[in-house]
């Protein structure tokens, strides 16, 4: 802290809601931003509940965490509000009134149009969102009256923040891989999703980061179509323990081992200064629920070293379950 962004590594799904939930209480965080769309979904266990959030920030768990949604997302409206119900959050989360608004129709015309089904889409529409927003017809937050109450300036709130020297996170959306600009092009989102797009879609200039975490899940996996280097069998997957389904949309999720040259190039764009590595109990069983660095495998460990050197940031953060809390914390 005081300013951290936190990016996915491959194709998003990388665990960075659990990461997230753990600083927002740990730190704990003033103010946490989300970016990106309705596509995602970040997971967070705490307190024995699970939640899939496609809107709220991930620090919700901190009681006092500041939440706010950046002027580059895009709102939907219905899901936004069905969330700050969920989490109970109506009195401290705010959204830029430049955010756009996704709308069913780009929903529909995303399920519709053949291109982006063969792309395997999430379905929520937030390319034809996007589009529109580039051809400068979208509607923005504050032409929705149901936003009226939430409408704020989340650069001017985040900047002044960092001002005061508060902790603020920037919660980023998706992985590297399914960026526009960096990933396997078309087989992506509709927008770039490295640490320097999350900052810009918050309104924070690069001077003002402190740190860069970006974020490895220690198997990783892919939602729809495109390539995935080393890809496994569904049957393989569900051996190793590794099959997963989408936690937005319930699809299949495909899976792959690690991959160390995609690691250091997703930490090289990000310009990552840390590093989190999630699921580590999931392809070393005996580390389960381990709490501290010497308690892992030496085949565990030695993982842990090879993604140091290959990407040459400390990985400081390792999850070994489920819960917001069950973590290695070697900061
Ligand atoms: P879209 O973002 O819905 O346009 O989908 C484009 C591609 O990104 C598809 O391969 C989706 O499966 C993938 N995608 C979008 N959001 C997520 C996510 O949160 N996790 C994993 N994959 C995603
Ligand atoms: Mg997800």
């Amino acid at each position: 802290m005081p300013c951290t962004v936190v990016t996915g590594a491959f194709w998003g799904d990388e665990g960075k809601g659990k990461i997230i939930s753990y600083l927002a209480l740990k730190e704990p965080l003033d103010v946490c931003v989300r970016t990106g769309s309705v596509n995602a979904a970040h997971t967070i266990c705490y307190q024995g509940k699970r939640y899939a959030l496609h809107m709220v920030p991930g620090g919700f768990v901190y009681e006092k965490c500041r939440l706010l949604i950046g002027a580059g997302t895009n709102v939907h409206v219905a899901q936004f509000l069905k969330e700050v119900e969920e989490t109970k959050v109506k009195d401290r989360i705010g959204i830029d009134s430049q955010a756009s608004i996704i709308e069913e129709k780009h929903s529909m015309q995303d399920k519709s149009n053949a291109h982006l089904k063969s792309l395997g889409t999430t379905g929520w529409g937030v390319g034809p969102a996007l589009e529109e927003r580039v051809r400068r017809t979208a509607k923005l937050a504050k032409d929705s009256p149901d936003l009226e109450k939430y409408l704020t300036d989340v650069s001017e709130e985040v900047n002044k923040a960092l001002d005061k020297g508060k902790n603020v996170l920037l919660e980023g959306t998706q992985g590297l891989m399914l960026s526009l600009f960096h990933g396997t092009y078309p087989y992506v989102t509709g927008r770039d999703t490295s640490a320097s797009a999350i900052c810009s879609e918050a309104g924070v200039g690069p001077t003002r980061v402190s740190n860069v975490l970006t974020v490895f899940k220690s198997f990783i996996t892919r939602v729809g179509t495109g390539p995935l280097p080393g890809e496994i069998t569904k049957e393989e997957a569900t051996r190793r323990g590794w099959f997963e389904t989408a936690a937005g949309t319930g699809r299949d999720r495909r899976s792959a081992p690690f991959d160390f040259e995609l690691a250091r190039k997703s930490a090289m764009i990000n310009g990552a200064t840390q590093g989190a590595v999630t699921k580590l109990d999931c392809v070393y069983p005996e580390c389960k629920g381990s709490k501290t660095y010497s308690e892992l495998s030496r085949e565990a460990k030695k993982f842990i070293e090879e993604i140091e050197k290959q990407t040459r940031i400390p990985i400081v953060l390792i999850g070994t379950g489920p819960d917001a809390l069950d973590l290695i914390d070697r900061r």
